[in-house]
């Protein structure tokens, strides 16, 4: 009996020694905010216990057949769950809901049955995502930075077209508490203004890209009348998110949701036109202090796109002025061109009234006579 017994134990000792190793390396990450599930199997058996800890904290507890939370810890409260309907086959998981950053850790999975006892080790690690990419032009570099994530990002420049020459800019990193921060910048000589630049900040579980297109210039004109439309992306498809901005600081236009409403700030209601589907901006009314920068900023699920239009605007004054001489020419034109006629009809009708005068000699009827009088009646 004693042998057999101790056979049991070893046997269990040997399973629970398995299970340990078998699940202590499976590293358990989840994204901020979400929930997680912390896996722990144990071999079924009656009168289940289950106790789960991080580093000696209470974190849920399951015995006589229902949860025990006497001894749970605040910031647990009402986020933690266990499969009830699963423990009778062995599954004691635990349901972390809307993880936090402290939640970060070593957790415990202490199961018992009649059976024999167990207990793993689950490290969890809290994602946080790679939210946005910031990617502008400034001075004479190019920045793209982002910040918060978890853990530690790798930054990367791309070009297109691909440019021959690599970009090996090392990027910054900066942990602030947990979180990361990472930035990168080109410099002057670096950069290729007919290139477009794109940077990706990633994680092993998550990535966002930014893009900024090369500078375009489109020319408008100085008027009530006149009408010019920016394109903010080459997409034919509806887009989620934008924000137009003039020369990087005044906020034109915003769409914060696809599909939805924009809203044109009050400064820029007399010169905004209409905003389409796909974010192109049209103006109005148009005078030379709105000559400047345009920026379309793209936010779509997975990467920004920014472009900067240079909008040029030609002076109505000029147009007038172009008008006057326009009109002027064409007059002096004409006014040579009757002149030039006149002197040229002159001419005709002496040599012909000379051929008259010959004919009139010869007395025979003269057939171009009466026209010559038609043409001098007419003039
Ligand atoms: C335990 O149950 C949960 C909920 O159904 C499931 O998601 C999980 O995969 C199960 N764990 C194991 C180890 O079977
Ligand atoms: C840059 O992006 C624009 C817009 O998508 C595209 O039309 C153009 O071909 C790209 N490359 C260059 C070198 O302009
Ligand atoms: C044009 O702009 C001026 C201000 O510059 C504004 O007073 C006027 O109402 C605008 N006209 C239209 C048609 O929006």
């Amino acid at each position: 009996m004693i042998v057999v017994k101790f056979r049991v134990v070893v046997v269990v000792f040997f399973l629970s020694f398995l299970w340990t190793f078998a699940n202590c390396d499976v590293a358990v990450s989840c994204d901020l905010k979400e929930n997680c599930i912390l896996p722990c199997q144990f071999q079924p058996g009656p009168e289940e216990v289950i106790h789960w800890m991080k580093e000696n904290i209470p974190v849920h507890s399951f015995y006589y057949n229902k949860d025990q939370l006497g001894n749970q810890d605040q910031r647990f409260k009402g986020r933690t769950s266990v499969f009830k309907d699963q423990i009778s086959s062995g599954n004691a998981s635990l349901l972390l809901k809307n993880v936090n950053i402290q939640d970060g850790g070593r957790y415990r999975c202490y199961t018992s049955t009649t059976r024999g006892n167990q207990e793993l080790f689950i490290p969890l690690t809290v994602d946080v995502p790679v939210q946005k990419v910031y990617i502008e032009q400034s001075g004479e570099s190019i920045i793209c930075r982002s910040e918060g994530i978890y853990p530690e990002p790798t930054l990367t420049w791309s070009t297109d077209p691909e440019s021959s020459s690599s970009i090996e800019s090392k990027p910054s990193v900066q942990q602030n508490g947990q979180l990361y921060s990472i930035s990168s910048s080109l410099t002057r000589s670096e950069i290729d203004a007919g290139l477009n630049y794109s940077c990706t900040v990633s994680t092993k579980k998550s990535r966002r890209t930014a893009t900024l297109f090369k500078l375009t210039t489109v020319t408008g004109s100085e008027s009530s009348e006149s009408e010019r439309a920016i394109q903010c992306s080459d997409s034919k498809t509806p887009v989620t998110r934008f924000i137009w901005r003039f020369d990087h600081s005044q906020i034109i236009v915003t769409q914060s949701e696809a599909g939805g409403s924009y809203t044109v700030s009050e400064e820029w209601r007399p010169y905004v036109k209409s905003v389409s589907e796909t974010g192109s901006l049209t103006l109005q009314n148009l005078s030379t202090d709105k000559k400047g920068i345009y920026t379309c900023e793209l936010i779509n699920v997975d990467e920004t796109l920014i472009k900067n239009t240079f909008l040029q605007i030609t002076e109505e004054k000029s147009h007038s002025n172009a008008i006057i001489i326009g009109v002027v020419v064409v007059g002096v034109v004409a006014v040579i061109a009757a002149i030039v006629l006149l002197l040229v009809y002159r001419n005709i009708k002496d040599r012909k009234n000379k051929n008259k005068m010959k004919k009139d000699g010869e007395n025979k009827p003269d057939e171009n006579e009466s026209f010559h009088h038609l043409m001098h009646v007419n003039l």
